[in-house]
């Protein structure tokens, strides 16, 4: 018998099936590792976030040309507060600079932005221009952009069901006629299909609190890239790896 040498998988070697049927509809992304790939160089947290500001730019248009319907990314959570004061204010800075500059060309391109989250906390002018940028993107038609701003998914969940008991109370809605489409309507997703695929930079394998009831079941790819390293060919990969895989929602 002749013993042949285990052939290496090339990374670029998997092909991206782009009929429409086998893309996911809805992508929800963890962006993660912005300070590890800004340590690796020698450069404050804070350049990690500025550089992947240039990545969610490139995943934003792969989306587009592959025609996806809905992304929605993981910008800061409720659990992010806890961040040094000046990396949270310069994260700050960073967002409103980043809808300042691109809602235009965003709005051209057909972008409709949604942001999911809390309200309270939030400084009043990111406030602002989040709500301008969804202002002005709200009737377009193309790619449904959402962007997890002071998330949280128990709080998310808690909220949802708070809201639904004081319908309750008020007598908008009988607790009997609750189900899971109902209850969807409550949660800051209403109205966007599931994530059918979850993507996760930097190593990291865990949800850190990200749509818990959402991704139910959601294929979940998690690669070692560090988030401003992550370019359009490993996203396109990350697809392939939830194209290979067998979505049987509990069945055979
Ligand atoms: C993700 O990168 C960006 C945000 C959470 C805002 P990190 O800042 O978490 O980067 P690491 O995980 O420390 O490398
Ligand atoms: C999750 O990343 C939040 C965002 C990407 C915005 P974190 O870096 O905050 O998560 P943990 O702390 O590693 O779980
Ligand atoms: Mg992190």
């Amino acid at each position: 018998m002749k013993w042949f040498k285990k052939k290496a998988v090339q990374p670029g070697a998997i092909a991206l099936d782009r009929s429409p049927d086998k893309l996911p509809r809805h992508i929800a992304m963890i962006m993660d590792g912005n300070g590890r790939w800004a340590k690796q160089r020698a450069l404050p947290r804070t350049a990690g976030h500025r550089a992947g500001m240039e990545t969610l730019e490139t995943i934003i248009r792969a989306c587009d040309e592959l025609g996806i319907e809905a992304l929605t990314v993981y910008a800061f959570s409720t659990e992010n507060w806890a961040r040094p004061k000046e990396e949270v204010a310069m994260l700050m800075n960073l967002l409103v600079e980043y809808f300042e500059k691109k809602i235009d060309e965003l709005d051209r391109n057909g972008v409709c932005i949604r942001i999911l989250g809390f309200e309270e906390q939030t400084p009043s002018r990111v406030r602002e221009v989040m709500e301008r940028a969804c202002v002005c993107t709200r009737d377009n038609k193309g790619l449904k952009f959402n962007i997890a701003f002071n998330y949280g998914g128990r709080g998310e969940i808690v909220q949802a069901a708070k809201r639904f008991a004081l319908d309750v109370a008020k007598g908008n809605v009988q607790a009997e006629a609750l189900d899971e489409d109902g209850f969807g309507r409550y949660l800051f997703t209403a109205g966007l299909p599931e994530p059918d695929l979850l993507i996760r930079t930097s190593g990291e394998q865990r949800l850190s609190n990200f749509l818990l009831y959402q991704l139910a079941y959601a294929e979940f790819v998690f690669t070692d890239v560090y988030w401003p390293d992550y370019t359009k060919e490993e996203f396109f990969r990350s697809i392939a790896i939830y194209q290979s895989r067998s979505r049987r929602f509990g069945g055979v």
